[in-house]
C-alpha cells in the first residue's frame, strides 16, 4: 500500500515547509460560544430533576449567541415545530443574516435526562453544513446507526451482521476481536444486538443516553471505543454525521421506527426503510462544522466547572474542510457577563 503519511511528514519537517494556503474563516470558532453559553446556563439545572427547564435555559442561551454570528442559518433540526418550541424551531432563521447560507442542526442538550439526573455525558451541540445539504428526517424519530473511525471505510456496513462488522474492523485495525469495544445505548430494544456483540467476542460499553458522544468516541483515535451501533435519534444521527465528516470516519444509518405510529408516518412521508444511508446521504456537503461543549463530565469532554466567579468549559470544535479538530478550554468570568447585562440598555 502506498505510504501517504511519510511524504507529508517529511514536508512538514523541512525548514522550507509551505505556509498554509489561503486560511479562511472557521465558522465553528464563533459557534463554540453558543454551545459554551448553553452548557453554562444548564448548570443550575444539573441534578434538579427537571429536564425541560434545563433544556429551556440552554436553548435561550444558545439562541442569544447564535444571533451574533455572521451567517444566514436556517434551523433544519431543532427543538420541534414552531408551536411546540418557541425557540430554535425548525425553519427559524438564525445568525445576523450576512455571510454563508447554512443548514443548522442544534441539540442544546444531548442528554437532557442525564442533566436532570446529574449523570455524566451530557453535551450541548451545534452542527452546520451548506444550505440544503442535511438529510431531512421529517417524521422519522429513530435510526439504526453504525459509526467507526477511518479504518472502517469500505470494511463494515449495516448490510452485514454485527459479528462480521466486528471481525472486519478488528482485521482492519490489526487488533484481536477481543480488543474491540462497541458502544450501544442501553435499551431493551438492543438486547439481541448486545448479545451478538458479546458472542462475537467483542466488549460493550452501554450508554444511558447521548449517542452523539458515542459516535464521536467511536471515530476518534484517542478513544477506547471502536464502534457505535444501534438505534438512536434520527436528528442526533444527522448531527453526528456532520462531526464524522470532519473526523474522516465512517457512518451509515437506516431508519428504524420504534412504534406503529412512527412506522405509519415514515412510510406516508415516502421513506424507504430498507435504504442504507451513507455519510453523504446524511449530509452531502463536504463543508461541515461541528461544535460541542460538555455540560456534565464525560468520556469525550469535561463538564462545566465553577470556582467562585470563574467558569471553565471544554469544547470540541471540528471542521471538515480542513479536518482540524480542536479542544477549546475556556475560562469565563461571570462578573463580566453580569456587568455587560447591566449595560445592555
Ligand atoms: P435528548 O437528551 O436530546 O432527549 O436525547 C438523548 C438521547 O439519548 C440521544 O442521544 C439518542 O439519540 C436518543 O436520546 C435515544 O432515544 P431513546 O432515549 O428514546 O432511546
Amino acid at each position: 500500500m502506498e505510504d501517504t503519511v511519510a511524504p507529508v511528514a517529511q514536508q512538514l519537517d523541512s525548514q522550507k515547509a509551505p505556509v498554509f494556503d489561503n486560511p479562511d474563516r472557521n465558522l465553528a470558532m464563533e459557534l463554540v460560544r453558543a454551545t459554551e453559553a448553553a452548557a453554562i446556563r444548564a448548570v443550575p439545572f444539573i441534578g434538579r430533576g427537571d429536564k425541560n427547564a434545563a433544556d429551556g435555559a440552554a436553548v435561550d442561551a444558545m439562541r442569544t449567541f447564535l444571533a451574533t454570528v455572521a451567517f444566514d442559518g436556517v434551523i433544519v433540526i431543532g427543538e420541534g415545530e414552531k408551536d411546540e418550541a418557541p425557540m430554535l424551531f425548525n425553519g427559524e432563521h438564525v445568525g445576523n443574516g450576512r455571510g454563508p447560507s447554512c443548514d443548522i442542526a442544534v441539540d442544546p442538550i444531548d442528554g437532557t435526562s442525564l442533566t436532570a439526573a446529574g449523570r455524566q455525558n451530557a453535551l450541548s451541540v451545534i452542527a452546520v453544513a451548506d444550505r440544503g445539504t442535511m438529510y431531512d428526517p421529517v417524521d422519522a424519530f429513530y435510526m439504526d446507526k453504525l459509526v467507526a473511525g477511518p479504518e472502517a471505510i469500505g470494511v463494515i456496513s449495516l448490510e452485514q451482521s454485527i459479528g462480521d462488522n466486528i471481525r472486519e474492523l478488528a482485521k482492519a485495525k490489526r487488533r484481536d476481536v477481543e480488543e474491540i469495544v462497541v458502544a450501544v445505548l442501553d435499551r431493551p430494544r438492543h438486547a439481541e444486538l448486545i448479545e451478538e456483540i458479546r458472542a462475537a467476542g467483542a466488549g460493550t460499553r452501554l450508554m444511558r443516553d447521548g449517542d452523539v458522544a458515542g459516535g464521536i468516541n467511536a471515530s476518534r483515535w484517542e478513544s477506547r471505543i471502536d464502534m457505535c451501533a444501534g438505534a438512536g435519534g434520527t436528528p442526533e444521527g444527522v448531527i453526528t454525521a456532520c462531526a464524522i465528516k470532519a473526523l474522516g470516519g465512517f457512518m451509515e444509518g437506516r431508519l428504524s421506527p420504534q412504534s406503529d405510529e412512527e412506522h405509519r408516518k415514515v412510510i406516508a412521508a415516502g421513506h424507504d426503510l430498507t435504504r442504507v444511508l451513507a455519510l453523504d446521504d446524511l449530509v452531502s456537503s463536504d463543508n461541515t462544522y461541528f461544535v460541542a461543549t460538555g455540560v456534565t463530565d464525560g468520556q469525550l469532554l469535561d463538564g462545566v466547572r465553577r470556582k467562585g466567579p470563574l467558569i471553565r468549559t471544554e469544547s470540541l470544535v471540528l471542521r471538515s474542510k480542513t479536518g482540524t479538530a480542536r479542544r477549546v478550554i475556556a475560562e469565563h468570568r461571570a462578573e463580566k457577563w453580569l456587568e455587560k447585562d447591566s449595560h445592555r440598555d
